[in-house]
């Protein structure tokens, strides 16, 4: 036996934002944000937060499995923009759909945070210690973005995805995962102010600072060489994987990873185009259209991969 997802679902905002549209609020163009990037347009939050967008996205996933919220041992949200600081929004998906059972808890690993809210319900089933999981991946990060930073803003888009997760014949084959905090302050965002009275308010830290290109070479680097352990491991030649679900970061990084696994594109679904970057959300949302589509068939291998702030990444392949 082995821990597989047994069903996907995920929730974007109605707003559409174009790069058009940013053109006409900021010195940017459609021109240089698709030419860097391959994003198109983002969905941005006028009236949801992250909480309600990782409900709907948990419901779809529910019905998806055919799994009763009261079935659910365990739920694991991966956000770095969780509406409050407390409750969790775990704990807040919990009560929404009535997970009466589940233990409910957030995980901070920016992009990489649905990879880890995986591994780490991947290691509560694998155990025993639970049957059914509940992982989301859930981003309001138009909440944190400085609007007056257009190398930073554009990037970025809001929504959630979620994965039920149980136990099955096929499914987690292998997976890895890491951090680099001595590189952290390459894509920081230290958005909190500090009441107490005897601390004097650090100014100007209110919002995502990110050295891109730096981040842009540790994902060049890191993202392979990790697909290329996990697909060792496992013994799995690379051109025995049907999709590789990476974090939707740019599409230039996409592109370098499959010249270096000597992969074609078409094997890396793509949605940034009509998505941007959404952090957590962007694998389980990406999972969420590739089987929405009907593109996954029993016996296919995936391998998903996330990389981002912490430095932080995840890796790993599963037989669907
Ligand atoms: O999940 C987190 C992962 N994050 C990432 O994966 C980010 C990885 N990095 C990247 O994707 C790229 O570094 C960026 C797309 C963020 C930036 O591309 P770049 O080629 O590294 O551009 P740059 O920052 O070196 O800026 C080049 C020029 C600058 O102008 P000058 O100084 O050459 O005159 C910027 O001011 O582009 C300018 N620029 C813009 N121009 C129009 C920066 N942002 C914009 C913009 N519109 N939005």
């Amino acid at each position: 036996m082995s821990v597989k997802i047994l069903g996907t679902g995920s929730f974007l905002p109605e707003n559409v934002v174009t790069n058009d549209f940013l053109s006409t609020i900021m010195d940017t163009s459609d021109e240089w944000i698709s030419s860097r990037t391959g994003i198109r347009s983002r969905h941005l939050v006028k009236t949801e937060g992250t909480t309600k967008m990782s409900v709907l996205a948990a419901k779809s996933a529910l019905l998806d499995a055919g799994i009763q919220a009261s079935e659910l041992d365990l739920i694991i949200v991966g956000t770095i923009t969780g509406d409050e600081i407390t409750p969790s929004t775990a704990c807040e998906v919990q009560a929404a759909i009535g997970a009466d059972s589940a233990v409910a808890y957030d995980i901070n690993a920016a992009c990489s945070g649905f990879m880890f809210a995986m591994h780490s319900a991947y290691a509560y089933l694998q155990s025993g210690i639970y049957r059914n999981a509940l992982v989301i991946g859930a981003e309001t990060l138009s909440r944190i973005m400085d609007w007056n930073d257009r190398s930073t803003c554009v990037l970025f888009g809001d929504g959630a995805g979620a994965a039920v997760m149980g136990m099955g014949q096929e499914g987690i084959l292998g997976f890895e995962q890491g951090s680099d905090g001595a590189r952290g302050s390459v894509l920081a965002c230290k958005s909190r102010a500090n009441h107490n009275p005897l601390v004097q308010n650090e100014t100007g830290l209110d919002y995502v600072h990110m050295d891109g290109q730096e981040v842009y070479k540790f994902a060049v680097t890191t993202v392979p060489a990790s697909i290329e352990r996990v697909l060792e491991k496992a013994q799995i030649r690379a051109e025995d994987v049907k999709y590789f679900l990476l974090h939707q970061a740019n599409i230039r990084i996409i592109q370098s990873v499959a010249k270096r696994l000597h992969v074609s594109m078409e094997k890396f679904p793509i949605s940034l185009d009509h998505c941007g970057n959404i952090s957590a959300a962007s694998i389980p949302i990406l999972l969420d259209e590739v089987n929405k589509k009907g593109l996954l068939n029993k016996g296919d291998k995936i391998v998903m991969s996330g990389f981002g702030g912490g430095l932080t990444w995840g890796t790993c392949v599963m037989e669907w």
